[in-house]
């Protein structure tokens, strides 16, 4: 075989090894787009926005796995996830605390919105 043509061929297999590995993390290829939470009483339901959250400058890791598992639901299994845990600085309260983003306290309509 041609030299050239045998460099090029390994090159575009380390270029697609790399792709394979690194885009599920970093695009959001597998990544949910809307999120919709439905315990909320009286209020609308909370959407939460994969897209919107990137937009700001977040990262996989900023959220995943330290304040939600990669599972939709499983914040809330046992109703866990509640105005007050988030008030105490759990799930989406971990960052809407009025300091990094607007706060569970005050904002409600921002989250409970359709
Ligand atoms: C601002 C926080 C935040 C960021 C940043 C974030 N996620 Fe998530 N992600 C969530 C929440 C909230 C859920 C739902 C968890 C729950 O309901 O318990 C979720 C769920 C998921 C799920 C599960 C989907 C399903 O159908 O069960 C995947 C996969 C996922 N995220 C991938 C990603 C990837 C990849 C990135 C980075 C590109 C990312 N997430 C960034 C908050 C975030
Ligand atoms: C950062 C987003 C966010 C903001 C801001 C927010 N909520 Fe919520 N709220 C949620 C989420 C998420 C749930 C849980 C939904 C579920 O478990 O299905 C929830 C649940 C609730 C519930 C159901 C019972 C409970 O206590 O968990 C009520 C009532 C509620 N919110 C009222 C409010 C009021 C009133 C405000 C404004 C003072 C507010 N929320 C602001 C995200 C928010
Ligand atoms: C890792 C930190 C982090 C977590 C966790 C997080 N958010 Fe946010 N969120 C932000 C930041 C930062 C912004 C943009 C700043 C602002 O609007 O105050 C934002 C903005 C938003 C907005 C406004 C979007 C717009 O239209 O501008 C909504 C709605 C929202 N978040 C809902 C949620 C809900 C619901 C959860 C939990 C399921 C959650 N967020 C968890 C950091 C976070």
């Amino acid at each position: 075989m041609n030299k050239n043509v045998f460099r090029l061929s390994i090159l575009l297999l380390v270029v697609f090894a790399i792709c394979m590995t690194t885009l599920p993390e970093t695009t959001s290829a597998r990544m949910p787009g809307g999120i919709y939470y439905k315990d909320t009483g009286e209020l609308e339901r909370v959407r939460f926005s994969h897209s919107i959250h990137l937009s700001y400058g977040k990262t996989c890791e900023d959220c995943h796995n330290k304040i939600f598992q990669k599972r939709v639901g499983r914040a809330d299994v046992g109703n866990a996830m509640t105005m007050k845990t988030m008030g105490e600085g759990k799930f989406c309260g971990a960052c809407h605390n009025g300091e990094q983003a607007f706060s569970v306290e005050s904002d409600c309509d921002q989250c409970h919105f359709r």
